[in-house]
């Protein structure tokens, strides 16, 4: 699947991105690409930016609420205008046991979105349509994004710089 490459130059942009996103997903702009039940895949460095891309996501679903990583539990849910964000961190969690699948799975559904950071500890349990996404460590405020390709590139490339909201 083709990657489309974004850079990243300070954490707003990384926000505005994610809000773009979510924005779309709740729109079901993309239709089979977006919709509710999506999975987001988040990877990559330490620092990389998956948390503050789900800020952006948040934002872009209507909810307002400050977004912390789900260090010490399985997954935060959040209520938004329409579809509700379900956020997992599994950083801690390296061998995935069977609640913490059960719990992921019985998540997706239309009214959720689903994020996951340190996706690739649940990589074999990720629905089919996945939208994956990789954070780069570049340099101090710079990150490189990497999106798989789902026919997402002609809105997202719209997003930066231009899009300030
Ligand atoms: N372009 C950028 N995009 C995102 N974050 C940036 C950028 N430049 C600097 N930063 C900073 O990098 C940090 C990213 O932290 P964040 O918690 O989002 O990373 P993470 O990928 O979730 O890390 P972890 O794997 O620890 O969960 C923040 O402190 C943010 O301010
Ligand atoms: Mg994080």
């Amino acid at each position: 699947m083709p990657i489309m490459k974004i850079l990243s130059k300070n954490p707003e942009e990384t926000i505005r991105l994610g809000k773009k996103l979510g924005k779309m997903i709740v729109a079901g702009a993309m239709h089979q690409t977006v919709h509710g039940g999506q999975v987001l895949a988040l990877y990559g460095d330490l620092g990389g930016g998956k948390t503050q891309f789900t800020k952006g996501i948040a934002l872009g679903l209507g909810i307002s609420d400050n977004i912390v990583s789900p260090t010490f539990t399985i997954r935060r849910e959040y209520s938004g205008k329409k579809l509700n964000l379900l956020h997992y961190d599994f950083y801690r969690f390296e061998k995935p046991d069977q609640e913490l699948v059960e719990n992921l799975d019985e998540g997706i559904s239309p009214e959720n979105v689903t994020v996951i950071e340190w996706a690739e500890r649940v990589e074999k349990y990720l629905p089919k349509d996945t939208i994956k996404i990789n954070f780069k460590y570049i340099s101090e405020g710079v990150r490189e994004i990497e999106i798989e390709d789902n026919n997402l590139e002609a809105i997202l490339s719209a997003v930066i710089p231009t899009d300030y909201t």
